[in-house]
């Protein structure tokens, strides 16, 4: 990293091109609209001064001027509104094959924790041309992520999910700091990021891998602590006291009152830590709340299992057939044993759904 000074700070994202162009071309026309403002302004004064001698008669132009005001600067400044929300939308999309890691913030730490389960505290690394998609939480305050070589800043919230991607470019260490006041050592609230090539990533995630769970294990450990199959059984198995977990994720869940939501990492968090909140239909609210008793890192691993239990690709096919169709009266399958990224493990959404009306008739 270049510690001398630096106009802009490095540029290490696919982001940073983006939003230095933006950035840049606002600062060239407000350059050129404060030269041509102050160059009126001394011409005029130098013109109409007392001592010379010039007509002073009032002329009339109507609205002409500000017709061509309005007629230069309206597509201007719609032209920095679209390009600006071009730009927005870029860095608020992350790529489908992002890399995920979780991260939970606290005074004043910065906790991260990767796919494969490895954890690190205040460093994360990355791979250079990879998506990374980070899910946070805060444990406390307010927080916020900020790494200015990728251009990109995101609050952390407490009680609900945030997220932020960036594709890094150049390998390095660059700063990562706590944009948010966050009590007495937010300044000591800092950290690196750590780019490397994809060879040197792999070969440093390689290393003491064996030492830290996948978030996936410690999830099923924490889900067969807590006995939450007692309630939350498989797919085909009828009378269950909760709904089926199996296939949850980016699923449209239906709710006691009427409305859907789409089970997404913020629903299946709440529902977890304050299941009251949002009741899913057709079952009785007998959850206890978990809130206060999951660790932020332990929803997260219970929600790396949950995921594990079927895969939302499997639903949209199942969706399309019309009931009675041969396709839809297909036997869910078993998915007796949870598998990672087995799309065809999960049952269809809809098999789920009947047998939970089935489940639940009186
Ligand atoms: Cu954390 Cu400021």
């Amino acid at each position: 990293m270049n510690t001398e000074f630096q106009i802009f700070p490095d540029a290490a994202s696919t982001a940073a091109g983006k939003v230095d162009a933006l950035y840049l071309f606002m600062v060239v026309l407000s350059a050129v609209l404060s030269v041509f403002v102050a160059g009126l302004v001394t011409y005029l004064a130098i013109r109409y001064r007392r001592a010379n001698n010039v007509n002073r008669e009032h002329v009339d132009h109507g609205n002409t001027i500000e017709y061509i005001a309005m007629a230069i600067s309206f597509p201007i400044l719609m032209g920095i509104f679209l390009w600006g929300a071009k730009v927005c939308f870029f860095l608020f999309r992350a790529p489908e094959q992002a890399m995920p890691i979780t991260v939970v913030a606290k005074q004043w730490m910065w906790k991260f924790q990767h796919a494969d389960g490895r954890r690190e505290i205040d460093t994360l690394h990355i791979p250079t041309g990879q998506p990374v998609k980070l899910t946070m939480v805060s444990q406390d305050v307010i927080h916020s992520f900020f790494v200015p070589a990728f251009r990109t800043k995101q609050d952390v919230l407490p009680g609900r999910y945030t997220s932020v991607w960036f594709e890094a470019t150049q390998p390095g260490e660059y700063r990562l700091y706590c944009a948010e006041y966050c009590g007495t050592n937010h300044s000591r609230m800092i950290g690196k990021v750590i780019v490397q090539s994809p060879e040197d990533f792999a070969r440093w995630m390689a290393g003491d891998a064996a030492s830290d769970e996948p978030p996936a294990e410690t999830g099923r450990n924490l889900f067969e602590q807590y006995q939450c199959g007692t309630c939350h059984r498989p797919a085909n198995e009828e009378g269950a006291r909760g709904p089926t977990l199996e296939g949850l994720f980016q699923s449209r869940v239906p709710l006691a009152g009427g409305q859907t939501v789409v089970a997404d990492e913020t629903y299946m968090r709440e529902s977890i830590l304050r299941p009251a909140q949002k009741q899913v239909a057709g079952y009785q609210q007998i959850m206890p709340t978990y809130e206060g008793q999951v660790s932020e890192e332990g929803v997260m691993h219970l929600i790396a299992y949950i995921k594990t239990l079927g895969a939302p690709a499997a639903t949209k096919p199942a969706a399309a057939p019309a009931p009675g169709s041969p396709a839809a009266t297909e036997p869910a399958a078993p998915a007796t044993e949870p598998t990672v990224d087995t799309p065809t493990a999960a049952p269809a959404t809809e098999d789920n759904a009947a047998n939970e009306s089935e489940g639940n008739a009186p």
